[in-house]
């Protein structure tokens, strides 16, 4: 059994209510008992967790060293900004999906560039919601081919 970390930043926690005709109208809470249950299907534990905060994000992914074998993170608006995220991922060198429920390259081109990306192992973007479960199944094939 893998042990999944599903980190979201800044806003996510207003899904459901936050621009629908971009984000949808799933919220945080229904989308996280969708990637438990998913994950659960699939031999997974799914563990979830959010914050408005990049220290809160950078004490997350700090956490996740030893305790968990992945991390899918939607870094919300830190993804464009955030050089301490982009360490503190590379720093616990675990497998890190890059996760956005918008297409960030058909928006604003502030959104085109992830400081993240680098350190990251993949990226999934523009598939809304269901992006989340597509993670988990990208996880899944990354943690199998681990050398
Ligand atoms: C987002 C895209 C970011 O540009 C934005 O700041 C978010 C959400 C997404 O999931 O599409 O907060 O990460």
């Amino acid at each position: 059994m893998s042990s999944i970390l599903i980190l979201n930043g800044p806003n996510l926690n207003l899904l459901g209510t936050r621009e629908p005709e971009v984000y949808g109208h799933t919220t945080l809470p229904q989308l996280e008992a969708d990637a438990v249950a998913y994950g659960a299907e699939r031999g997974h534990e799914v563990q979830c967790a959010q914050s408005n905060f990049e220290g809160g994000l950078v004490e997350l992914i700090h956490g996740a060293r030893g305790a968990r074998d992945g991390i899918i993170l939607n870094a919300g608006a830190y993804t464009h900004t955030s050089v301490a995220l982009h360490d503190a991922i590379a720093g616990v060198a675990l497998p890190t999906i890059e996760l956005h429920i918008s297409n960030v390259h058909a928006r604003e081109s502030f959104r085109h560039h992830s400081v993240i990306a680098r350190a990251c192992s993949g990226v999934i973007c523009g598939f809304g919601v269901s992006g989340y479960r597509l993670a988990i199944d990208a996880m899944q094939s990354l943690l199998d081919n681990r050398p």
